[in-house]
């Protein structure tokens, strides 16, 4: 992924922060995925670079966003692939869902410290499947 930003993913920085809430406010029926993404951004299970916009107009403007954040499965690190969210109503169903989950994994794939990610896509098939109970970031309240 690189600078440009039209109709392409793109790496969030911290001028993104409002557009993601608003992405978060809009796609989701309560307050809840954009209060998540807030919490998650001040916990231990951020990283930077694993939080991918997605803008959709020739100006730039920010239609989607997906949120990759550090999990454990048992003792195993991983991988937590969410909230996605994409503006609702009317930039759903253009791709920009797809757009941000491909960016997400690809950079999940390149990330060097978890090698497995949440449920079913294992980013390293050469390594067994780690089982265990799941342990997300503690903002998810699970
Ligand atoms: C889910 C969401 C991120 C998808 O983004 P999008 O830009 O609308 O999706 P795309 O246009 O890239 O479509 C991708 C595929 O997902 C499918 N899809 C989209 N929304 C879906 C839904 N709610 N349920 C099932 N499938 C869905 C599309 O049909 C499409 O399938 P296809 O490629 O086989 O045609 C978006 O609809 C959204 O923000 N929804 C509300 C928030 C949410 O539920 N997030 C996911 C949980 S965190």
């Amino acid at each position: 992924m690189g600078a440009v930003r039209a109709c392409s993913p793109s790496w969030a920085t911290a001028a993104d922060i409002p557009a993601i809430s608003e992405i978060n406010l809009a796609a989701f029926d309560t307050p809840l995925e954009a209060d998540l993404v807030d919490a998650l951004r001040a916990d231990g299970s951020w990283t930077d670079g694993l939080s991918v916009v997605v803008a959709a107009d020739p100006d730039g403007t920010l239609v989607g966003h997906a949120l990759l954040t550090r999990c454990h499965i048992g003792d195993t690190p991983a991988l937590c692939l969410a909230p996605v969210a994409v503006r609702r109503p009317e930039r759903q169903g253009s791709g920009a869902g797809s757009a941000a989950v491909r960016a997400a994994l690809n950079a999940a794939e390149e990330f060097d410290v978890p090698d497995e990610a949440l449920m079913v896509l294992s980013l390293d098939a050469s390594r067994p499947l780690p089982r265990g109970t799941v342990r997300y970031a503690a903002p998810f309240g699970i």
